[in-house]
């Protein structure tokens, strides 16, 4: 009684304890070890090495251990995906369908399982796992059945790619399974994926389902182990795609791995999300969805919002208003129901967490920590709040992955923006405004794949999730998180001639081409400038006669061109309509040319007069479509099951590097440059090396068509030279190469450094005039990302059921 009455008295909750002992059972099953799931059945390794000991964060407590794959059981894995290959990608999208439901279906019956599970191996309160992890795991699954079905009408000119490799991290380890398995299994591939060491216990017990509703052996292959398997995986050469979700430095090295091997790759890295406050925010909403945004999972979320961004008229309000919730916050069991935040997953990470926060404050930061109790034993640390941060804290720009809030101030949306775009990332955003044409504004400016307007951390399968930046490319969830599982059709073409070699010696100077052109400048900025270094080349025609000369470009050249480019934002924010005006002007001002450029090209390469006139109307009809496409490559709108709407906009990536091939110069120049200018990106472009003046020739073209300054940039000269300095400039956002098989690998190496998307041919010409190869979709998604803007709707007042 006396009780009670205390409790009363202090509205405290008792603790409220989820069951787990039916998981221990389990647990203790396996007690002699877990083994690898390969080809549907149970193995051990080929190779003797120490399992990996999997421990209950929250007490230390041992809950498994479990095997570490070596190349041979990779090779194995592999073996077996590739063995199951065939008939899986053979049956039909609706076969496929009903195992994607079956599995969504075991999710569902087993969820209560796989959450304590979840919480016990991860340390993340069962509130969370019970709630977010293993219905969205559910629904990945439903929602890709959907696409398994529907594939064959609406991927019609799509196939899958075979093997792909998935490689997933610690802090939501079943729904990374999920968003990796789940779309390329709808898409008809096999999967190799590796759990991370610190929690795969969900995904082998993921494995038994699997065996449950019969899944084809070899469809799905799980392999434990640390990041050498993970290496095994990235580097066999029967692997056609890696999906990887980690750390910035692992994908980066990722990519450098996977360079020239043709292996399609995803990647969703760290982030460093802003969630910015407008003085004219709900403000205890904003504190609520901030709780939600930095302190889920204990902070150790791609996507938390670690940055708050907030107007300096209620920054000092708004911020009592955190230190009110937080003194309220409970910490402790991961089971206890009435729990705000469990354990971080092990102590390297808790330990990772403290010295980056030991570092900001000694860096100058200012630290806040609630009187709250940490339990005694166990991976615990406090909501953290740090303020006074200067934008070059280690705790404004390093992603910490764990509880820690940083807060700064601006006074104006426009300072907010350059705050919020003021790191290497990109991956989400949060804005709090009850202006709505505020926030949208904001969101537009915001380089992040994900924006969440008055909400943060919402999820679903409809609605793609990945990053700008150096958090990654590709995307997960959505239409286009499906298009990083196929191949187009086009991807089977024979490798055929693509550089065309210069001829040895210098050219004929005595015998001259018909059509002699002065030296053609580089076109930066909107000006005719000559090379930096003061040197031209020497252009041949097919025959080795003297045709012209063009100027040499270097690295000082590109980085003009970078400039310029980075300087014409307009272009990208300018309507569709107005970039399709131009596009027409473009392809109006070269039909008045066409008989000119034809000649050019005749003489140049050799064509015939019939070919060479098909290639400038071709060029002409190209510049059509894309003027055609610039104001109805659409996105799309998301109704996830939610109270919000969700756009999905297909954006501009910003500067983008393009590296021509020689195969007609003009129309394969024309094809590329087209629909990366008609999505709104500004363009660098190296010409064909070997025929440059097409294209050199083209900057008269874009001056009498209006285009802006630095829109366009061509910089002629050493192909291989010139595309290492893009591929490796900071300030360049992806680049497309069509060249030879080793340039190729040497751009994919080289776009590490800042993450670039890059789109290369390895060595393999494209058919330039079929309109199937030679323009369309393919070309429009290249040149651009989706960002996904959640808008809630409902308010306060209807409670969301007005009933209109
Ligand atoms: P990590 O990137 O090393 O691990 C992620 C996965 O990659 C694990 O399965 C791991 O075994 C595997 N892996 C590690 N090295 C590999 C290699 N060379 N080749 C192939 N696979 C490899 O991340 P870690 O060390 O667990 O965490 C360190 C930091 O990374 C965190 O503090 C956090 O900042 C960030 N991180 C970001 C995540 C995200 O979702 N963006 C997830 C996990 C970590």
């Amino acid at each position: 009684m006396n009780e009670v009455a205390e409790i009363f008295q202090t509205m405290n909750y008792g603790p409220a304890l989820e069951q787990s002992d039916y998981v221990h059972d389990w647990l203790q099953q396996h007690q002699n070890g877990f083994e690898l799931f390969i080809n549907g059945e149970w193995q051990q390794p080929k190779t003797a090495s120490t399992p990996i000991t999997s421990c209950n964060p929250a007490t230390g407590e041992t809950l498994g251990h479990l095997a570490v794959a070596g190349k041979d059981d990779v090779d194995a894995a592999v073996h077996a995906a590739a063995q199951a290959f065939p008939k899986w990608s053979k049956l039909s999208g609706h076969q496929r369908a009903k195992y994607l439901y079956a599995l969504a279906r075991a999710v569902q019956k087993n969820s209560r399982f796989l959450a304590v599970l979840e919480s016990l191996d991860n340390g993340k309160s069962i509130r969370e796992t019970r709630d977010i992890d293993v219905p969205l795991v559910a629904r990945h699954f439903y929602y890709h059945a959907g696409w398994a079905q529907l594939l064959e009408q609406e991927f019609p000119d799509q196939l899958p790619l075979g093997v792909v490799g998935q490689i997933i991290p610690w802090n939501f380890p079943l729904l990374m399974l999920a968003w990796k398995i789940a779309p390329a299994l709808a898409a008809g591939n096999c999967v190799v994926l590796k759990p991370a060491e610190y929690t795969s216990l969900s995904a082998l017990y993921f494995a038994e389902l699997c065996r449950e509703v019969n899944l084809p052996p070899g469809v799905i292959n799980i392999v434990t182990g640390g990041g050498d398997t993970g290496t095994h995986i990235v580097k066999h050469p029967d692997v056609a795609k890696i999906a990887f979700t980690g750390s910035t430095a692992v994908g980066k090295r990722i990519r450098r791995e996977t360079a020239g091997s043709g292996k399609k790759l995803t990647l969703e890295l760290g982030g460093k999300s802003p969630f910015i406050v407008f003085e004219d925010a709900d403000l205890d909403s904003a504190v609520e969805g901030l709780v939600d945004a930095i302190w889920l999972n204990q902070g150790q979320v791609c996507c938390a919002g670690s940055r708050l961004l907030v107007q300096e008229g209620i920054s000092e309000r708004f911020v009592e208003k955190i230190k009110r919730r937080l003194q309220k916050f409970r910490i402790g069991d991961p089971l206890d129901k009435t729990i705000d935040m469990g354990a971080i997953v092990d102590p390297i990470q808790l330990e990772r967490i403290e010295l980056l926060v030991a570092k900001s404050v000694d860096e100058g930061a200012s630290l806040w920590q609630p009187a709250l109790e940490c339990p005694a034993k166990g991976c615990f640390y406090p909501p953290t709040l740090l303020t006074n941060v200067t934008t070059s804290n280690t705790a404004a720009q390093e992603e910490i992955f764990g509880p820690v809030l940083t807060a700064m101030t601006f006074r104006t949306a426009h300072e907010a923006v350059a705050l919020a775009n003021n790191v290497r990332y990109g991956l989400a955003a949060s804005v709090w405004s009850e202006n709505i044409n505020r926030a949208l504004e904001v969101t537009a400016a915001i380089k992040a794949g994900v924006v969440w307007v008055n909400s943060s951390n919402q999820f679903d399968a409809a609605c793609g999730f990945g990053g700008y930046r150096e958090s990654g490319f590709g995307r997960e969830g959505g239409k286009e998180g499906m298009y990083e599982y196929l191949q187009p059709l086009e991807g089977k073409l024979s490798a055929v001639a693509n550089v065309i070699a210069t001829p040895a010696g210098k050219p004929d100077l005595s015998k001259a081409a018909a059509a002699i052109d002065r030296t053609a400048k580089h076109y930066i900025g909107g000006k005719q400038v000559r090379a930096d270094g003061g040197n031209s080349r020497t252009v041949a025609n097919h025959k080795g006669f003297y045709a012209g000369q063009v100027a040499d470009g270097n690295r000082k050249d590109i980085r003009n061109a970078v400039e310029a480019a980075s300087k014409a934002t307009s272009w990208s924010t300018a309507t569709a309509h107005n970039r399709a005006q131009i596009l027409y002007y473009i392809a109006e001002n070269l039909s008045y040319r066409e008989a000119e450029f034809a000649q050019q090209l005749v003489g140049l390469t050799g064509t015939t007069r019939r070919n060479a006139k098909r290639e400038v109307e071709t060029s002409i009809s190209r510049l059509f479509s894309y003027a055609a496409w610039a104001d109805k490559f659409d996105g799309l709108v998301h109704a996830p099951p939610m109270r919000n709407v969700v756009l999905a906009v297909n954006e501009a990536i910003g500067v983008l590097g393009i590296v021509c091939p020689d195969v007609m110069p003009l129309l394969s120049f024309v094809s590329l440059f087209a629909p990366a200018v008609a999505m709104g990106n500004r363009v660098v472009v190296i010409p064909s090396e070997r025929y440059p003046l097409p294209a050199a020739n083209f900057y008269q073209l874009l001056e009498t068509s209006d285009v802006p300054a630095g829109v366009v940039n061509l910089v002629t000269g050493d192909r291989e030279a010139l595309a290492k300095v893009l591929a490796e400039h900071h300030d360049v956002d992806a680049i497309w190469y069509h060249g030879s098989a080793q340039g190729s690998k040497a751009v994919e190496e080289a776009s590490a450094s800042n993450v670039k998307r890059t789109w290369v041919n390895y060595g393999k010409a494209r058919e330039w005039v079929a309109t199937k190869d030679g323009e369309g979709q393919r070309f429009l998604r290249a040149a651009t990302q989706v960002k996904n803007v959640w808008l809630p709707y409902g308010d306060e007042s209807s409670g969301g059921k007005a009933g209109y």
